[in-house]
């Protein structure tokens, strides 16, 4: 009744941004995303025999509120497969897990915590592994960790049913498709992003007239950039990476009141991208709902892609290629 995962996190090259179903976190649109390697985020977690209440621990610290309701949510939907399926009854859980990158890092460590916890959670119950329940799980604790069961090129799959079973990700190229990409994560800052990436595309599909539109084009981009990956075409799946996340970014502005996640050192940083693009470089930036872009290049255009974030006041630099599955693995964390 103990096991431990290990999960990376993940960069969407077309954004989720926008929920049909808060409880069930079903999106209005598909996304697509790459896991990162080498970052990771470690969770075990043990059921025990006995009833009682939760224990959460998020990267040496005992979670409280929000945080530790989210967890103990995802260990209440095992345990109710867990009595269906396997007739297993399960007590309260100990739930640890550590990332071993910084949450500030502006990479939604949430996605990667989540993934560890639904496969580790699922397996501590005796179930045998299954990416497509794995996933589903994941959503449940945060949209963007249904894409970080399996690694590579993912995508999540909006879905129809009002149930959510047919809303998950699927892989659709492995890490090893395509060695050479690189991703690079300029910390321009640090600071605590003023409204979560939850609230902000709440306030956006409520409030934001450019709404439709944006849930409408990202499915097309979704089906486009399916075709650039295939054939490692950098500045396609760039070129389309830049344009879904400036129309992400837009419908948020058309929020009310308005949403602004960048700052000017990540005007700086795309400005800058945009000059490298004029002297041969192949560099294209994507960004999530924060200031911290991410680049995208290939390997012999790395050096130039870091020199960049870190002339426009980025702290630090941090690089990552595609990277592979959530596992399972024999050590565990406590
Ligand atoms: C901008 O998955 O963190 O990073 O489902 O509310 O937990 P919840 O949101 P979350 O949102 C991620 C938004 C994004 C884009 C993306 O990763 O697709």
């Amino acid at each position: 009744m103990k096991a431990t995962a290990v999960a990376h996190p993940n960069i969407a090259l077309v954004k989720y941004w926008g929920k049909r179903d808060e409880r069930l976190i079903l999106p209005h649109q598909s996304s697509l995303s790459v896991t990162l390697g080498p970052l990771s985020v470690t969770t075990t977690v043990e059921f025990s025999v006995e009833r009682g209440e939760d224990f959460v621990e998020l990267n040496g610290r005992v979670a409280e509120g929000t945080e530790r309701k989210r967890v103990v949510e995802a260990l209440k939907l095992v345990r109710a497969d867990a009595k269906q399926a396997l007739k297993a009854k399960l007590g309260a859980a100990r739930m640890v897990s550590k990332g071993d990158f910084p949450a500030s890092a502006g990479l939604a460590s949430s996605a990667a915590a989540f993934a560890a916890l639904a496969v580790a959670a699922r397996a501590a119950a005796g179930f045998a592994r299954d990416v497509k329940a794995e996933s589903i799980l994941a959503r449940r604790g945060s949209g963007s960790a249904s894409r970080s069961i399996e690694g590579g090129f993912v995508r999540w799959n909006r879905g129809r049913r009002p149930d959510g079973k047919d809303s998950f990700a699927e892989q659709l190229f492995d890490e090893a498709h395509w060695p050479d990409l690189r991703l690079l994560v300029g910390m321009v800052s640090r600071e605590e992003k003023e409204v979560k990436s939850r609230d902000g595309m709440r306030s956006t599909v409520d409030t934001s007239p450019y709404y439709p539109a944006w849930a409408k084009d990202a499915e097309v981009e979704v089906k486009g950039i399916v075709r650039h990956l295939e054939r490692r075409d950098l500045e396609a799946v760039g070129e389309t990476a830049e344009r879904n996340a400036w129309r992400m970014h837009a419908t948020a502005l058309g929020a009310n009141p308005p949403l602004c996640y960048l700052k000017p050192e990540t005007l700086g940083v795309i400005q800058a991208c945009r000059e490298l693009r004029r002297q041969g470089v192949g560099v294209w930036f994507t960004l999530d709902a924060g200031p911290n872009p991410v680049l995208l290049t290939s390997a012999k255009d790395e050096e130039r892609a870091a020199e960049l974030v870190r002339a426009h006041g980025a702290s630090e630099v941090v690089r990552c290629h595609p990277g592979g599955d959530a596992r399972l693995v024999a050590q565990h964390l406590s």
